[in-house]
């Protein structure tokens, strides 16, 4: 199992009182698993995601990623698992405004050893020509349309081929004919034996995922 949820809670404060978000949520992916993540908006698929990509720590709960228990390891050992193995795309691009589309691509190779620097440069370059921006290569944030930045956000998550690649609404500022694109790379990659974890508020899109669940009063739901 690539990813062990058990109980996994979390809430956030509201002036003085404590908002439960989530409430025990167990959730077991194997390797090569396509699952997405439906709930409507505030229920805590966001905070989720976070979560299965060690960026927050739940506030109860297990989470054990390829058999480790992640509670309690020091910030340094979550970041380089996050670089070696966690993709996020998340709902806001989070691109650096004074970089290029290659250079924005090239950022978590940065955190990355063991790579030939042409490598990383066939990766990227690649990374870029998979979502279609391959005429895009030298633009900056601000050149770019909202579809172009997120699939640059895309790019740069895929880039590295991570195990684990989560996705929050990667097709929500997308055309239909851009967002199906989208959604072969992601097949593909998947093909290929990444696990997968996507948030989508579209049935549509949720359905070529392999299974779904449903985020629903703290807890999690199959369908
Ligand atoms: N950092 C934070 N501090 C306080 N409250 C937060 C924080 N992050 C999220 N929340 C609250 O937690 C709840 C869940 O937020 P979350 O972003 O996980 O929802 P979501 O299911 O992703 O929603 P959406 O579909 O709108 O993206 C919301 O009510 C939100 O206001
Ligand atoms: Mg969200």
């Amino acid at each position: 199992m690539i990813v062990e949820l058990r109980g996994v809670c979390h809430g956030y404060r509201r002036g003085a009182d404590l908002v439960e978000v989530l409430g025990g949520v167990d959730l077991c992916l194997d390797p090569g698993d396509f699952v997405a993540v439906m709930g409507a908006s505030g229920t805590g698929k966001s905070t989720l995601l976070h979560i299965l990509g060690c960026l927050l720590r739940p506030a109860g709960g297990s989470y054990l990623l390829d058999g480790e228990q992640l509670q309690g390891r020091p910030e340094r050992e979550l970041a380089a698992l996050r670089s070696r193995r966690i993709a996020h795309v998340f709902q806001m691009f989070y691109l650096l405004p004074h970089l290029d589309v290659v250079q924005n691509v090239a950022l978590p190779f940065l955190y990355q050893e063991g790579l030939s620097r042409s490598e990383v440069r066939y990766r990227v370059d690649d990374a870029i020509d998979r979502v279609g921006l391959g005429q895009r290569r030298k633009h900056r944030p601000a050149e770019l349309s909202g579809g172009e930045l997120q699939r640059v956000a895309i790019a740069r998550a895929l880039a590295p081929r991570p195990d684990l690649i989560l996705a929050d609404e990667p097709t929500g500022n997308l055309d239909a004919r851009t967002g199906g694109d989208i959604l072969d790379l992601f097949q593909a990659m998947n093909d290929d034996g990444h696990t997968i974890v996507m948030v989508t508020h579209d049935r549509h899109v949720a359905s070529r995922a392999g299974r779904l669940v449903t985020l629903r009063d703290g807890t999690l739901h199959d369908g």
